[in-house]
């Protein structure tokens, strides 16, 4: 990697953001805004809900219950306009280095590119080679889902196991279960992920060798954990198929490490290649998506292309003031930076949606949760807040009191669609109407004065009551399609984008998971070494090794 600075900071906005006009106007701003009620707002202005509204790619937003006004929003604009955000965003799709720590253009909107659309990094319209992978990627689904690609045996495959990790992992997991609806249901998917042997044990303990293809999914390739399970993989299948030469139909390859595929021993032909600038957590639409163009085929992964592109033409073009992903980064800026809020809770009303929040917690954290700025300098605000949910109602029935009651702030995104993809009499009627009285709840609550006409003791009172001014945004969308999957993971794409324009970070970097992984390369070398072997750990970790090794004998 070049030592050199290449990024020159130009068009950003580099004025640390607490010292930025536009946010010294908000912190004034606050004073007032923070006592408002939802109750108040809502009563003062009938037309709230339309006027904090929007549709997008087929999804629609409802903001209005969060505690903003329309001051609020004009103060979070003009934040948004004086951070660069409009540069940053015409800097990222024209191919800038905008990832300055790794030198690298941020191009994942490539890669639902149209075949006519130019995008350009380092000199080069890359859009043909990401429909050439593309095209190759269908013609392999096809063989494979068609019978045609065999195992060693002659039988064809039935069973796909995606090997990898991060974003290797959560995007075709994620996707998988999402578009489960469109998936061969012949076919077997599993996901392996941990360097805990359990889960590879456990992925395969009822899979035939010979009818089982593993994916091995690694953007570099030198992944412990993918490494490890993928050796593991060649094993189990080694012991039923013997002859090395049978890898070849078993194993194929999704890498931005051509020389690595080779050196594990997988033909180059059988590898489906992407490139530096598709970020980890930024590739389930890239090659790294292979098992799921096996599970849905090329044209529903098409039309989930379409719908990321949908929301990318959206965030691109339309104004600042009616973007939804500019919208909703700018509402997590407002209670992440004013309200020190610190967590956000995304919570799918949609059982295919079950590992959404997971593959969230990547995109969100690990794109924003740094503490330097573009230029190095060390923060003196919030930046990335916690993501995390789970899939309603579940949720309602476990940590929702501290939503409700608790002390802490938590803004909530709910996610529903108006048609199940599985309508069994009245259940999603039952299933919405919890979303819409899950948002209803937290905003507006129940007074005492309400709780007592109840007939309620007096001293129950206080426990019944219910404060609300709780925020949440809802999106609605009509199906949970291929198009509204790739729309949704795309409008969070830009969010994320958008808060980190405000918050003048690399979202794009992830140097934060270094450290961890050398010294666990260090220590699983001492674990291996004889047991009278100088550890020279700090104490605490010292006495961990020794009790570890003790339990061992
Ligand atoms: O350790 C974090 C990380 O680098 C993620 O950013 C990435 O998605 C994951 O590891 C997997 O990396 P790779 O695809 O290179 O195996």
């Amino acid at each position: 990697m070049s030592t050199e600075r290449t990024f020159s900071p130009g068009k950003k906005n580099t004025t640390p953001l607490t010292e930025r006009s536009a946010y010294t106007a908000l912190v004034a701003h606050f004073e007032q805004a923070s006592g408002l009620q939802l109750r108040d707002l809502f009563a003062a202005d009938p037309q709230r809900a339309e006027k904090f509204s929007l549709e997008a790619a087929g999804l629609f937003l409802d903001y209005s219950k969060n505690r903003i006004t329309a001051e609020t929003v004009s103060l979070l604009l003009a934040l948004a306009r004086e951070s660069g955000l409009q540069e940053h965003i015409a800097a990222m799709f024209a191919g800038e280095k905008i990832n300055i720590t790794e030198n690298r253009s941020v191009l994942h909107v490539a890669l639902r590119s149209a075949r006519t659309d130019v995008y350009v990094s380092d000199g080069h319209n890359v859009v043909p080679e990401v429909h050439d992978v593309l095209d190759r990627m269908a013609a392999f689904a096809s063989r494979v889902r068609s019978g045609e690609w065999k195992g060693y045996s002659g039988k064809p495959i039935r069973n796909v196991v995606n090997i990898g990790i991060g974003g290797s992992d959560l995007g075709p997991v994620m996707a998988y279960e999402a578009l489960r609806y469109y998936a061969r249901r012949d076919m077997i998917f599993r996901f392996v992920s941990n360097v805990d042997g359990t889960d590879f044990a456990e992925s395969v303990h009822d899979l035939l060798p010979d009818e089982t293809l593993f994916i091995i999914a690694s953007k570099t390739f030198t992944t412990l954990e993918t490494m490890t399970n993928a050796h593991t993989a060649r094993q189990w299948l080694l012991a039923a198929a013997k002859d090395p030469a049978h890898t070849a139909k078993h194993f194929v390859a999704v890498s931005t490490n051509a020389g690595e595929v080779a050196a594990f021993g997988i033909d180059t032909a059988n590898m489906f290649g992407f490139w530096d600038w598709v970020g980890g957590r930024y590739s389930m639409d890239s090659a790294i998506g292979l098992s799921t163009m096996l599970a849905v085929g090329p044209e529903n992964f098409t039309r989930l292309l379409a719908g990321f592109r949908a929301m990318d033409t959206h965030f691109r073009t339309a104004p600042l003031e009616h973007n939804m992903p500019v919208i909703m980064g700018l509402l997590a800026v407002w209670y992440n930076n004013f309200f020190g809020a610190q967590t956000v809770a995304v919570l799918p009303y949609d059982q295919y949606l079950k590992r959404f929040p997971a593959y969230l917690q990547q995109l969100t954290m690990e794109s924003n949760g740094k503490s330097v700025t573009l230029s190095g300098e060390r923060v003196d605000y919030e930046t990335g807040p916690i993501f995390w949910g789970e899939p309603g109602t579940n949720g309602q029935h476990s940590f929702y009191q501290l939503i409700h009651q608790g002390t802490k702030l938590i803004p909530c995104d709910f996610i529903g669609f108006a048609q199940s993809l599985n309508p069994l009499g009245n259940h999603h009627h039952l299933l919405m109407a919890n979303v819409f009285a899950q948002a209803e709840a937290l905003a507006f609550g129940k007074t005492e004065a309400q709780v007592r006409l109840e007939g309620t003791p007096e001293w129950l009172v206080p426990h019944r009551t219910f404060d609300g001014n709780r925020p949440s945004n809802v999106i609605l969308a009509q199906k949970l399609t291929p198009e509204i999957l790739g729309a949704l993971v795309a409008l969070y794409e830009h969010s994320v984008f958008t808060q980190g324009a405000i918050f003048a970070i690399d979202s794009f970097d992830q140097w934060g998971v270094e450290l961890g992984k050398v010294l666990a390369k260090k220590i699983a070398a001492e674990l291996a070494a004889p047991d009278d072997y100088t550890l020279q750990h700090d104490p605490s970790t010292n006495a961990l090794l020794r009790r570890y090794r003790q339990y061992r004998q």
